[in-house]
């Protein structure tokens, strides 16, 4: 795993991709932050030594490099999850390049199942914390000190600072903004009626099949990560309604462009 990260670390800063403070994972429906990115480089990831290549439809695969609000920063155009078949350590390989690039902030984005009966359809939260609910850990197997410890230390997976900046953002900009805790399922089928009572009673307020391994290879290296969830379907108990994956895409839509603004003005300020 070291030299494969070191080896695609080393062809993109051959290319350009230097100085980067941020690393931000497009997920489902917010690939279009990409037109708010002024983009000095675009690399299919099927051009990226070692990289996986994503497959699912909505998910285009591209290495962004460019400048926001005048940052410099790194973007996966397309995520891999797990249900694609991609290991843990495939699908988080992204997550170890950017910081060996020098990056410290993790970005990363996902739509999600609410089970919060206060949640609407196209809220936008900020994730304060997870649970990890996959069936395999990301970090599992020999670790190699050199990416970090053994026993990663979790107490706040989220970063705190980073998480009151985007809610004054939300504020300031009379955007809804929900909080909560995020849980993490294999996918790729979206949950039963019963799996989403379960959910809620484990202590989530939404339910999504990403995002929560790419924070522990983060937090792994001590990457400081903020995460948003836009919740594109309710799990309500007893109210069970058909999700699509046309409906999540749908519904991500309608709040993109409150997304796109508060990660906009959230990477301007820091
Ligand atoms: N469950 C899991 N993943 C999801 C959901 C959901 O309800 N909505 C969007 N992604």
């Amino acid at each position: 795993m070291w030299n494969r990260v070191q080896e695609t670390v080393k062809f993109l800063k051959d290319k350009g991709f230097v100085n980067s403070e941020y690393g931000i994972v497009l997920g489902t429906g917010l690939g279009n932050l990409t037109q708010i990115i002024d983009i000095e480089q675009s690399i299919p990831y099927t051009e990226i030594p070692n990289f996986p290549t994503s497959t699912v439809q909505g998910h285009s695969g591209n290495l962004i490099y460019g400048t926001l609000s005048g940052k410099k920063v790194v973007a996966l155009q397309g995520r891999f999850h797990y249900y694609e078949g991609w290991s843990m350590q495939e699908l988080t390989f992204p997550i170890r390049v950017f910081k060996f690039l020098g990056i410290e902030n993790l970005i990363v984005s996902n739509a999600s199942g609410g089970v919060n009966p206060k949640f609407k359809v196209g809220d936008v939260m900020v994730i304060t914390d997870h649970i990890n609910m996959m069936n395999e850990h990301p970090l599992r197997g020999a670790n190699d000190e050199r990416f970090g410890v053994r026993f990663v230390d979790m107490h706040e997976p989220y970063n705190l600072q980073m998480i009151s900046q985007f809610k004054a953002i939300a504020k300031e900009h009379k955007i809804n903004l929900q909080e909560g805790v995020y849980l993490a399922l294999q996918g790729p089928t979206f949950e039963t009626p019963a799996e989403y009572i379960m959910v809620k009673a484990m202590g989530a307020d939404t339910v999504g099949m990403s995002t929560v391994p790419e924070v522990i290879v983060a937090k792994h290296m001590n990457m400081n990560c903020l995460g948003i969830s836009i919740i594109t379907d309710l799990g309500l108990e007893g109210q069970a309604e058909s999700v699509s994956h046309e409906a999540v895409q749908l519904a991500a839509k309608t709040a993109e462009k409150d997304v796109m603004l508060m990660v906009k003005e959230f990477v301007s300020e820091i």
